[in-house]
Order: structure tokens, then C-alpha cells, then sequence
């Protein structure tokens, strides 16, 4: 039996939350217990032992993450919690126009929970807005892989 699945939003404009609704729906769908967070609140305590996490984060500025997401990424860098018994996946939202910097919020978060201990089940996801896609509609066919794994782990 899987633990339940709490998918981590990053967000400016809200493109984040749309793709985690598609994910949530996906792993519903396969009877997985899933919610949904906004990063806003989150401390270095928020993430649960009991819990595998999808993160869900775009990037701004020079390659940071969103604001909503900042205060917590800031918590977990600076308090370091042990993330050994935690499985994660990412699915990161960025635009190649910005190609210095392409991708890197959700490549921070990737980076710091790998050092903090945590399992990463399957790649890493970068949705590219300036390829014409949606990342929501992408976000279906992600979840189901990435479900595939996470039930076969
Ligand atoms: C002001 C601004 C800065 C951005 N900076 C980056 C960046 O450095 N790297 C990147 O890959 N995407 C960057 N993006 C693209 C967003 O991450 C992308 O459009 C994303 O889909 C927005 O998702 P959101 O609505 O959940 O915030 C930027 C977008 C804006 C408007």
C-alpha cells in the first residue's frame, strides 16, 4: 500500500496549481490519497514521514523560486531535516526563453531534496512554455507514469 501523496505548489500566476489539479486527478483516478498545498505556509517541518510529495513549481526572476515557495525553500535549506523516508517526483514549469536559467526553481528544489535524502521516483519533469503545450495537458500523461513507478517502488 502506498502512502498518500500531497502535491507541493510553487506558484506567481496559478499555471503551477492547474497542473497539480491534473495530477491530483490522475492519482485519484488510481485510488491513490492525494491533496494539494501551496508552498506558503510550509516550514521545514512540514514535510511527513507518512507522505510521498509531488513538487509542482515554476521559476521566476533570476532563476528563483516563486514567491509563494521562497519562505519554504528557505526552511528546508536552513533546517536541513532528515528526508530519507521520503519519495518525491517533480514537475518543473519553465520557459527557454529565459535560457541561462531555464527550469531552475524546480531544479533547486530537485537538488535540495536529493541532499536532504530523499528518493526521486522517475525524471525530472521541465515543461517548456515556449513549445506550445500546456503543461496541464502534459501533467495527465506525467502522473500516470509517474504513478506506474511510485505503485511498482
Ligand atoms: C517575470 C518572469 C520571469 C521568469 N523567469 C523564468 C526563468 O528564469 N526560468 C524559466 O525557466 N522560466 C521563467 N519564467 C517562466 C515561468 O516559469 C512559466 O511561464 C511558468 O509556466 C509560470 O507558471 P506559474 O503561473 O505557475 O507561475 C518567467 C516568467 C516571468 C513572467
Amino acid at each position: 500500500m502506498n502512502k498518500p501523496v500531497t502535491i507541493l505548489v510553487g506558484t506567481m500566476t496559478g499555471t503551477a496549481e492547474l497542473v497539480a489539479e491534473e495530477i491530483a486527478d490522475v492519482l485519484s483516478d488510481r485510488g491513490v490519497d492525494n491533496d494539494i498545498a501551496l508552498m506558503d505556509d510550509l516550514d521545514a517541518t512540514s514535510v511527513d514521514a507518512d507522505k510521498a510529495y509531488i513538487i509542482c513549481t515554476s521559476t521566476y526572476g533570476q532563476g528563483d523560486v516563486p514567491d509563494n515557495a521562497q519562505d519554504f525553500f528557505e526552511a528546508l535549506e536552513q533546517g536541513r531535516p532528515n528526508l530519507s523516508a521520503i519519495s518525491y517526483g517533480i514537475f518543473c514549469l519553465g520557459d527557454s526563453t529565459y535560457q541561462q536559467t531555464f527550469c531552475f526553481g524546480g531544479i533547486k528544489f530537485d537538488t535540495l531534496f536529493a541532499d536532504l535524502g530523499a528518493t526521486r521516483i522517475g525524471d525530472r519533469k521541465e515543461h517548456n512554455a515556449s513549445e506550445g503545450t500546456l503543461p496541464e495537458d502534459e501533467a495527465a500523461d506525467w502522473a500516470a507514469d509517474w504513478h506506474d513507478l511510485y505503485s511498482a517502488a
